[in-house]
């Protein structure tokens, strides 16, 4: 054998096996630097611990360990899959401004399951715009200066004038009696004194018990009761859908004239939706824009008792409107009368920082994303914390005190000069703001203007607002009232 053929059978094995290590580490991904955190269980990961109740003006247990542990921005495993978690105010807004690019919303399944696979909290991309074009148009803000001011006052005035003084009832419920009669009239013209208004709240209330529970589909849980519900309301809506159709085709006069306003009547002549397409967008409006506000509503009712000189402050300001209006010879709010509740506003805002209606968004990555030196893997969950920011002492002085003059001057002026608007994201942000958001604030200082003027308010046992995640009272906020005239 000559040396050469020696050398080469000695060297051929070592060759080889360089050969595959060099392959062996191209194969392998870069070390991804994740966030810090743990994942917790097989399965449910950390979640159980994420969803367990906690006391409303705080971020609970669960994110005030992990943020000291972990910082702002942590990984975890939630809602069936890895997941980072943000309390970080910066990369919040990130996630909003890159909407559709880096991330996509991503409710959990049995959310799609019961608000059905074409409500907008599920949709994505050009199904997402088109249903929220019509969104927008339904609450344009012409239609809030006009027919839909016009509407909050009413029902406002008609819940409130049902209060008896000295009994005790719910002002949580009073507060979605309200919400729901005015979404059921301007979807679908439904008067609050009808019968069938009054079956479709029943049926609305069993089918909310649901979207709230734990997603099991067996017999006797409150999901399958809700699914059970759904299909009963959408069933009524397909009724009144019929019918509208009907009267477009031969061109019936409409029985009622807001019926020719109304969104049922603006999608059948406007759109291109299919009937299931109209039914979820229908069903999921009537869920967006009664369940937050009616809670915004029951935690001003129940905020401002605690703090005298803002309830004092309040009724100046309304005092003063109503003393105006008197003297101008003018019954019903005007949208300049709305403009010049400046103390209102600033409660408005500093119920919803404190109260914090949407804890948290769903969201995933639909790339692989690096933010601050992080990775953040492809498919992963991300979940914006809104209210993490808004009890954030580094942004909001105090943060658990409710101080509605943070909020004057634009937030930088008043005794709390921190309370910038950038860090205050209520409604989320991007391209999925709040459709809904200007009505909401609209709902609640209404509702406010009212109830100030007529009536002084006590918190007839203990209640307090809880996260379950859905913010909710134990006791539905009993109250006893007492008129002011
Ligand atoms: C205080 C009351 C309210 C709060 C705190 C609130 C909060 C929010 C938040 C945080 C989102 C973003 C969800 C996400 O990005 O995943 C949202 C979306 C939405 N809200 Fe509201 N909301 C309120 C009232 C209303 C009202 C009165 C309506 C009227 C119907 C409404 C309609 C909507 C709609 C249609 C969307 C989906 C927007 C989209 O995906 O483009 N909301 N809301």
């Amino acid at each position: 054998m000559s040396d050469s053929y020696l050398t080469l059978s000695f060297l051929s094995p070592i060759l080889a096996l360089i050969l595959i290590l060099l392959l062996f580490k191209r194969n392998q991904k870069p070390k991804l630097n994740l966030p810090p955190g743990k994942m917790g269980w097989p399965l449910v990961g950390e979640t159980i611990g994420y969803l367990k109740p906690y006391s409303a003006t705080t971020i609970g247990d669960y994110m005030e360990h992990h943020i000291a542990r972990y910082g702002k921005i942590f990984k975890s495993s939630l809602f069936g899959g890895p997941a980072i978690v943000s309390a970080d105010a910066g990369f919040n807004r990130f996630i909003f401004q890159n909407e559709g690019k880096l991330f996509e919303c991503s409710y959990p399944r049995s959310i799609a399951g019961i608000l059905g696979k074409w409500s907008m909290l599920v949709l994505v991309g050009d199904m997402h715009r088109d249903m929220r074009t019509i969104s927008l148009n339904f609450m344009s803000n012409l239609r809030l200066r006009t027919s839909m001011l016009k509407d909050v006052e009413k029902h406002t005035l008609l819940v409130l004038r049902s209060w008896k003084e000295n009994t005790k009832f719910s002002a949580q419920e009073e507060a979605k009696k309200f919400t729901f009669n005015f979404m059921a009239k301007h979807i679908m013209s439904m008067e609050p004194e009808d019968a069938e208004t009054e079956e479709l709240k029943k049926e609305y209330v069993t089918f909310m018990k649901g979207v709230v529970s734990a997603p099991l589909n067996l017999p006797g849980t409150a999901y399958r009761r809700a699914l059970q519900s759904r299909a009963t309301i959408l069933k009524f809506i397909e009724g009144k859908m019929e019918g509208r159709v009907q009267n477009i085709k031969e061109g019936n006069k409409i029985e009622r004239l807001e019926e020719d306003e109304d969104l049922l009547n603006w999608v059948l002549k406007n759109s291109k939706l299919t009937t299931e397409q109209i039914l979820d967008l229908i069903l999921s409006l009537l869920f967006a824009g009664h369940e937050t506000s009616s809670v915004a509503i029951a935690l001003a009712i129940y905020f401002l008792p605690a703090c005298p000189p803002a309830m004092q402050q309040l009724r100046e300001e309304h005092t003063e409107i109503a003393r105006r209006k008197k003297q101008a010879g003018e019954v019903e709010l005007t949208w300049d009368d709305y403009k010049r509740m400046e103390f209102t506003h600033c409660v408005v805002n500093e119920t919803l920082r404190l109260g914090n209606v949407v804890r948290f968004l769903h969201r995933k990555a639909i790339k692989d994303i690096q933010y601050k030196g992080y990775d953040i893997p492809c498919g992963w969950k991300v979940l914006p914390v809104l209210a993490a920011v808004h009890l954030d002492p580094s942004h909001f002085d105090h943060p658990q005190l409710f101080h509605p003059w943070r909020w004057q001057n634009n937030g930088s002026g008043g005794r709390m000069p921190n309370a910038n608007n950038y860090n205050f994201m209520p409604f989320g942000g991007g391209t999925r703001l709040c459709a809904g958001s200007e009505l909401a604030k609209l709902e609640m200082a209404v509702f406010i203007h009212h109830l100030i003027l007529n009536f002084q308010w006590d918190l007839a046992e203990k209640d307090q607002p809880f996260v379950y995640p859905f913010v909710d009272f134990p006791k539905g906020l009993p109250i006893t009232v007492q008129r002011h005239f």
